[in-house]
């Protein structure tokens, strides 16, 4: 939860019933400006996309007119969302949604009040491009649009369940269950194959191709939805890896998607990734939009309406474009932040409601602790480091997670499956 439950615990004299009745003496200043440079930097790695879109595959012209103009959608969703930000930042505070920054404890910077839950710009503006473009989508297969619709409505349903958590702070193993409710629209109305190919090295030992899981297929669905948005939501607490690690999972899928359609000749498989594209390109372009006000220092936290928001579109992003397998390596390190976590999320030992690292503001630099997470695992490991430096650390791992899943692929083709 963001600020209320933060402020009580804390003992800050500014808890919520005083400040709710009081009018603030000195309003908080307007936060930081996006931080551009950086924006600039990231856009470089939009050109391996674009070239294989426009030269690499000779991709179907009406296939690329949908996926370019979602793409141009996508960069006004960008726009819109930089310029929403600050102002529901305003209107976040004046609601005493804010944290603060647990990793600057002890400092000034620890004292500032930073608006919570900004996820909930990047949910409205995903929802509004994504419905808007169903105009512009050209297929004719109707039940295409059942499942889009389907899949938009569980990011609706995940974005108001996490934003519900932000603002009444729910208990953990509640918080564990949301996901599998927000599934249930997709769940429901998902009319497509409930089939899996079997390994080839597997099916000699089987004697079948192809298995019809039926009715477990969709638990396995559930469970996934389940995985991907908790999994986010616990690798998080460095300024921008929430936001960061999306960002790096979302380009990643964005190559896979264009090199698996680039390279098929199957028309519905192609289909099953350019619906794929359509939700995950505006899901990059409007993180990017948060991540240029929450990269360190942050002047925004994103919130549970985030975590859950961006795990739930990379989980329905999955089971549209049927790469769930994929999408698990893309996940690798939220795989073994969540098997360090499993002593923990159990109950087998003591879970405290923030496992960060401890901040020294003396030298700036953070020191793993004993509580099983990624982030406390490589502080161990690599020795102290500053906020910053451990959060690119950690993302460059995300970054080799995905390149170890492409360079996998292609070793395992034509022989896996
Ligand atoms: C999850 C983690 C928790 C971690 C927290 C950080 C588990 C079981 N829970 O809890 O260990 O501490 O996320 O997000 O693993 N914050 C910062 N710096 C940041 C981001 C967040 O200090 O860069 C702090 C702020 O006080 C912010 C709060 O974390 O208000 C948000 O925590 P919240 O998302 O509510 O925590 P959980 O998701 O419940
Ligand atoms: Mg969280």
């Amino acid at each position: 939860m963001a600020a209320r439950k933060r402020a009580v615990s804390s003992g800050d004299p500014s808890s919520e019933s005083t400040q709710r009745k009081q009018p603030q003496e000195h309003p908080d200043p307007p936060i930081a400006p996006p931080k551009w440079g950086l924006l600039l930097k990231l856009s470089i790695f939009s050109i391996p996309y674009f070239y294989l879109i426009f030269y690499h595959y000779s991709i179907d012209p009406q296939l690329r007119r949908s996926i370019l103009i979602n793409a141009g959608m996508s960069l006004a969703g960008f726009f819109v969302t930089v310029r929403m930000i600050p102002v529901a930042s305003r209107y976040v505070l004046k609601r005493n949604l804010f944290g603060y920054d647990i990793n600057k404890k002890g400092t000034s910077q620890g004292n500032v009040k930073v608006p919570e839950s900004l996820g909930i710009v990047v949910g409205i503006v995903f929802l509004v491009v994504g419905i808007l473009f169903q105009y512009f989508n050209f297929t004719a297969d109707s039940n295409w649009l059942v499942e889009y619709n389907a899949a938009l409505a569980c990011v609706c349903f995940m974005t108001l369940l996490g934003f519900v958590d932000d603002v009444l702070d729910v208990p953990w193993r509640v918080k564990l269950l949301l996901p599998s409710i927000a599934a249930l629209p997709l769940l429901m109305a998902y009319a497509g194959h409930t089939t899996i190919v079997i390994p080839k090295p597997l099916v000699q030992h089987i004697g079948i191709e192809i298995l019809d899981l039926g009715w477990i297929y969709k638990l396995y669905m559930g469970l996934l939805a389940v995985f991907c948005t908790n999994s986010i939501n616990i690798h998080a607490g460095l300024n921008g890896l929430e936001v960061r690690q999306t960002v790096v999972i979302s380009s990643a899928i964005l190559m896979h998607n264009i090199m698996q359609i680039g390279a098929s000749k199957d028309p519905e498989y192609k289909q099953a990734h350019a619906f794929s594209i359509y939700l995950v390109q505006p899901l990059l372009a409007t993180s990017l939009a948060l991540f240029s006000f929450n990269w360190y220092p942050s002047s925004v936290f994103v919130g549970d309406t985030y975590t859950y928001f961006a795990g739930m579109t990379m989980a329905v992003a999955g089971i549209l474009g049927h790469f769930s397998e994929t999408l698990l390596i893309f996940f690798l390190p939220q795989v073994l932040n969540f098997l360090l976590s499993l002593p923990q999320l159990s109950g087998y030992i003591p879970c405290p409601r923030h496992r960060l690292p401890r901040f020294d503001p003396q030298t700036g630099l953070l020191t793993g602790t004993n509580d099983g997470t990624l982030v406390n695992f490589f502080l161990r490991t690599l020795g102290r480091k500053s906020e910053k430096a451990l959060c690119v650390y950690l993302l460059v791992f995300q970054a080799l997670a995905c390149c170890f899943c492409f360079f996998l692929r292609y070793l395992l083709a034509g022989w896996y499956k």
